[in-house]
């Protein structure tokens, strides 16, 4: 654990500690975004022939320069809210608005609205949209996400499937959904399923597919069949990295099983995770009962997934990369809550003091995106490293 498996040895952020260092002079905490890692998983993605329509889901991370990146990688975006929507359309004004797909949650009744409006695909996921705002849906072409009674994910935080969940119609009403959008003259374009974030199972997405394309061949009117996110990464030292290969083969079975279908996918955290670290600096270390902590500059404020999903983020000390001698600490930032701890008994170089840089790893996925003010902290900075 201490230095991390070989993969993780081999990582971007290894041979550029120094850099790192000079740049975290420039203030803490700060997320570096390694542009090039974003570029190879994005290309990992893009040769998948059975894949057709490639969604970047930019709640992971909006940053403009990743953006553009995944725009010329061919990636379209998905947003959840209307403010990801003008985001994205901003920052790339070129950019087809047919390449863009809003997938919001209980959203008012405007955002569908201005979104339709805007040209961008539409999902909607209930009865009650239709009936409350015809006038909306009327003639419309939509994209119905489903809840396909089950949910999977690396935490019960993250899973959006399953009577849990507040995403998704249920099956049992399908057919008063397809009735509605008849009765308004809408159109079923498309069938969503979005189950979870970080999916270890790799027959996930095959499952997903065949159940979307059994419906859409009752619907009739379907084009496309998106069969979500929740792409995992290695942040545990034993996880493995994603099979990939796996992965594309399973969809191009699934596919030519079931013909006919455009094949979409929305990953995010898979495109952006690895690509992202948060820098911070060591504040005080402090022995109680026992127990050495170390402070650093940021905490929950910065990177809430520690404390909102017990989430592991490897730890490394980029001072002191060279020294062996390790202890455990624990690994604390500065807010007011006990929850606000990176790491327990992480093994750091014994010799850890004031003034490091730490990086937190694997932080370019709901990292910047989910950080916030509490405790009147200023929000992270962040730094795009192009090579
Ligand atoms: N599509 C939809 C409709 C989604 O809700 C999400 C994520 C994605 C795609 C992308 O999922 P991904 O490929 O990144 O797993 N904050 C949590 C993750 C929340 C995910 C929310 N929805 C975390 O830090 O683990």
């Amino acid at each position: 654990i201490a230095h991390g498996k070989p993969e993780r040895e081999a990582a971007w952020w290894r041979s550029r500690a120094g850099d790192l260092i000079a740049r975290a002079a420039a203030g803490t905490p700060r997320y570096v975004y390694h542009l090039p890692t974003v570029r190879e998983r994005a290309r990992m993605l893009r040769e998948t022939a059975a894949i057709d329509r490639r969604f970047y889901a930019l709640k992971a991370n909006a940053h403009p320069d990743i953006l553009r990146l995944l725009e010329v990688e061919g990636f379209g975006f998905e947003c959840v809210s209307l403010a990801e929507v003008e985001h994205v359309l901003a920052t790339l004004p070129v950019l087809d608005p047919a390449r863009v797909l809003f997938t919001p949650s209980f959203a008012p009744r405007d955002e569908y609205r201005v979104a339709f409006d805007r040209g961008v695909n539409v999902t909607v996921d209930s009865v009650e949209a239709l009936q409350r705002w015809p006038e909306v849906f009327q003639g419309r072409a939509l994209w119905l996400r489903l809840d396909l009674g089950r949910g999977d994910g690396h935490h019960e935080k993250v899973r959006t499937g399953g009577a849990e969940a507040k995403f998704g119609l249920p099956l049992a009403k399908v057919d008063a959904f397809v009735a509605e959008a008849r009765r308004l003259d809408a159109k079923i374009v498309a069938l969503h399923a979005h189950l979870g974030s970080g999916i270890d199972n790799p027959a996930h997405w095959r499952e997903v597919y065949a159940d979307l394309a059994s419906l859409a061949e009752q619907i009739g009117t379907v084009d496309t069949l998106d069969i979500g996110g929740g792409l995992p990464v290695p942040y545990t030292p034993e996880s493995r990295p994603f099979d990939v290969a796996a992965w594309r083969s399973g969809l191009d079975e699934i596919k030519a099983a079931y013909p006919g279908f455009r094949l979409a996918v929305e990953p995010g955290r898979y495109l952006v995770a690895e690509a992202g670290a948060l820098l911070v600096r060591v504040t005080q270390v402090i022995e109680k009962d026992g127990l050495r902590r170390i402070g650093v500059d940021g905490g929950m404020n910065a990177l809430v997934r520690p404390a909102m999903y017990d989430a592991w983020h490897d730890i490394h000390n980029l001072s002191r990369l060279d020294d062996d001698t390790v202890a455990a600490f624990d690994v604390v930032g500065p807010i007011c809550e006990s929850s606000d701890v990176f790491g327990r008994a992480r093994m750091l170089p014994a010799s850890t003091a004031e003034g490091d840089v730490v990086l937190i790893a694997d932080a370019g996925a709901y990292g910047m995106a989910m950080a916030n003010t509490y405790n009147l902290r200023a929000l992270p900075a962040e730094e795009i490293l192009d090579v």
